[in-house]
């Protein structure tokens, strides 16, 4: 039997961390050939990644300058991934999320009439511009998609109520927390980690384009203050390698005794330090996903989140971005024990961790394997 051609395009951490168990997966069946390509929208952080899963890509586009902006992501893309997908004409390629490598890879696909396969499909705020520009990517995504792969129930609703033909939507679970199986040990060591041994430890990262500048400034104070207040927290924020973000940080956390500043971890170390956490501050998408299956509560320094069923759950908590808001709510989760209780025995509502296996059988099956 010919073998079915699939081509999984991805390229910044996140896509990465919850393409790579699916990479790992589509590779045990042996009635497909896989091929990887990342764009190279990260570089470094994407490294890290790739080293983490043992993936290597057989093609890797390496579009990333520093100060790259959305014109120079998109276009770099599309025209460099064009012979890749007349070169290796797959009968699906499949994109993660809201990136623009997944928006570019994506529409590079449609334009050339292959179907593509969104995994983590019907993610919503319904505001263009937050988070920017990925609410924009991923309903864009969802127009030429002809495979939906959502996370949740919740998820898959959006995109019913947004007329998709619900037999092309599968509800899997996120391909997240399959990473998180691979990755988090109870034995866990770390030098950082024993700094923090005996203080309650804040995990914080921040990039979001939409909070860089004064927002980002803001959520920095709040933190600064909390850890003014309380002698027995401390803090580590591995800093996402933008160079804005890196300057933000630097000027507003430098100098803070019970704070440290350091690179980004690679995934099985950060999923160790979600694991050895008392609260997560952040913007990220991916760590609010996470947190809630290490039983974690996140404080989500945005305001909106397209991971509503967190919030539903009671193990997210949006705070926006202004100063005041953060800190007081914060200081209220780090003194209020029952509140805490409740945001920590949330049920996690993105899965069990076989995502990436759902979506290969579904595959199969959708590109007539079982005949
Ligand atoms: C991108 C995604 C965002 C995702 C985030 C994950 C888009 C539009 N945005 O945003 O959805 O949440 O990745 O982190 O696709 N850099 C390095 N080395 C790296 C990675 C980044 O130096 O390994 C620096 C570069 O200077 C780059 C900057 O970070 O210009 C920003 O990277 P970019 O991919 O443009 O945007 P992100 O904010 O990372
Ligand atoms: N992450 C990591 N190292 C770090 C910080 C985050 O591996 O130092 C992981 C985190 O566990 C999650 C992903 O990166 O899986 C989230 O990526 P990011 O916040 O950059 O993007 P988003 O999820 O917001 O798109």
């Amino acid at each position: 039997m010919k073998l079915k051609k699939i081509l999984v395009v991805f390229g910044t951490r996140p896509e990465a961390i919850k393409m790579c168990p699916l990479v790992k997966e589509l590779k045990k069946n042996t009635k497909m050939k896989v091929t990887v390509c990342v764009t190279g929208q990260h570089k470094e952080m994407l490294d890290q990644v790739l080293h983490t899963f043992s993936v290597i890509p057989d093609y890797n586009l390496q579009i990333m300058k520093e100060g790259q902006d959305l014109y120079d992501i998109t276009s770099r893309i599309l025209v460099d991934i064009r012979g890749i997908l007349q070169t290796e004409n797959p009968d699906v390629v499949l994109v993660h999320g809201d990136t623009s490598t997944a928006f570019a890879a994506g529409l590079a696909a449609f334009y050339s009439q292959i179907p593509v396969g969104h995994v983590e499909a019907g993610l919503r705020t319904y505001n263009l511009y937050s988070p920017y520009p990925e609410e924009f990517n991923r309903q864009a995504i969802g127009l030429f998609a002809k495979w939906h792969f959502a996370p949740t129930d919740s998820a898959r609703e959006k995109l019913v109520k947004e007329g998709k033909d619900p037999k092309q939507i599968y509800v899997t679970g996120n391909t997240g927390i399959d990473a998180l199986q691979t990755t988090v040990r109870p034995d866990y060591r770390h030098p950082e980690l024993e700094w923090a041994e005996g203080s309650r430890l804040l995990i914080i990262t921040a990039h979001r384009r939409e909070n860089v500048g004064q927002p980002m400034r803001e959520m920095f104070r709040a933190i600064r203050r909390i850890l003014d207040t309380f002698s027995d927290v401390k803090a580590i924020y591995p800093i996402h390698l933008n160079p804005t973000v890196r300057k933000i940080a630097q000027e507003e956390l430098d100098n803070c005794a019970s704070l440290r500043l350091i690179d980004p971890l690679p995934a099985e170390d950060f999923h160790n330090f979600l694991n050895k956490s008392y609260i997560i501050l952040t913007d990220s998408g991916g760590i609010q996903e996470e947190a809630p299956a290490l039983g974690k509560p996140v404080l989500v320094m945005r305001d909106d989140t397209e991971r509503s069923e967190g919030v539903t759950a009671g193990t997210l908590k949006l705070t926006g971005t202004s100063e005041e808001t953060i800190y007081n709510l914060c200081r209220n989760l780090l003194e209020n024990s029952d509140e805490y209780y409740q945001m920590s025995h949330a049920k996690n509502p993105y899965g069990n961790g076989t995502a990436s296996i759902q979506i290969v059988n579904i595959l199969e099956q959708e590109l007539e394997m079982r005949k």
